[in-house]
């Protein structure tokens, strides 16, 4: 495991996946029942943005910092404002020195009867993040490889919950692991909602993971891709993807309004692309 996510926090693909996944969360906040949110791959929760990984790289510079820096059109901005709320919370003398990862965020929305656990592999990471919770019961980090949580901890004793699935992409094989893990999953709670990260950087393997998605029968897949350069050779990151299963039926008209002014604020080019689409239906 030499993925470390320090030099990646609060970069373009962090933004647009804090920002759909706070639209999930505030979704699920408009009834009053408990729910989980159950983070398989979480990192430290709170990265800072002054250390040597984050200087090191400019990500963020081409994140969260352009966001901050400039203003969405006013419907967009209001579906933003809950996750700008915790950014700007976790910067509380101004400017940008730290960043939440999706524990942290994730925490940060839930209410009183709402529980977060995660689940975090790598030992120094797991430890980070428990410290951060120390004291806290509302949430729960387990040292423990996510994609086995996939079957220990599901279904949440609520029966409501969230599933984020968003795993390093550093060895072969992460998309096959990603749909067997939803189809794994799906079977033990089918009604959940579920958030599954994918990158963008070699068309044919997203095309290749859209198809094994709509193979596996499972209905109601919304696909969101933000792309910030034209795909290049030899592959590099050009754009993010998100795959929701289950979504809000809200979720699509929000992602609509908001992916395609923030795709232009990250973008390179100032434009970028942006593709919102069903993989299955009903
Ligand atoms: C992309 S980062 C997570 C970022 C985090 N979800 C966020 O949005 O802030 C992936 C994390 O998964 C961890 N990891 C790698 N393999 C894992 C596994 N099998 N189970 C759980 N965590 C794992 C890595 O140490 C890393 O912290």
């Amino acid at each position: 495991m030499n993925y470390r996510h320090a030099f990646h926090a609060g970069g373009f693909v962090d933004v647009v996946k804090h920002l759909i996944l706070t639209r999930l969360i505030e979704y699920l906040k408009l009834k009053p029942a408990a729910f989980r949110v159950i983070d398989t791959h979480a990192g430290i929760g709170r990265y800072d943005l002054t250390g040597e990984e984050a200087q090191r790289s400019p990500e963020w510079r081409e994140g969260i910092a352009r966001l901050l820096d400039h203003d969405l059109p006013p419907e967009a901005a209001a579906l933003a404002q809950p996750y700008l709320d915790v950014v700007k919370g976790e910067n509380p003398d101004g400017g940008l020195k730290a960043y939440p990862g999706s524990p942290l965020l994730v925490r940060k929305l839930l209410r009183p009867q709402d529980r977060l656990f995660a689940m975090e592999l790598h030992p120094a990471d797991a430890k980070a993040l428990s410290a951060l919770f120390a004291g806290d019961i509302q949430s729960r980090v387990i040292e423990l490889d996510g994609w086995l949580a996939l079957g220990s901890q599901l279904p949440p004793k609520e029966k409501r919950g969230l599933v984020l699935i968003d795993p390093p992409f550093e060895e072969d094989g992460e998309f096959e692991r990603l749909a067997a893990g939803l189809v794994r999953a799906h079977k033990r709670f089918p009604q959940g909602v579920y958030a599954l990260w994918y990158p963008l950087k070699d068309q044919k393997e997203r095309d290749a993971f859209a198809a094994a998605l709509r193979e596996t029968g499972i209905a109601k897949m919304l696909r969101a891709e933000v792309m910030v350069r034209a795909p290049a050779h030899p592959p590099r990151l050009f754009g993010t993807g998100m795959m929701i299963v289950n979504p809000p039926y809200t979720l699509e008209g929000e992602l609509k309004v908001l992916l395609p002014p923030l795709t232009a604020i990250l973008a390179d080019n100032g434009r970028g692309t942006t593709r919102i689409e069903w993989i299955r239906g009903e």
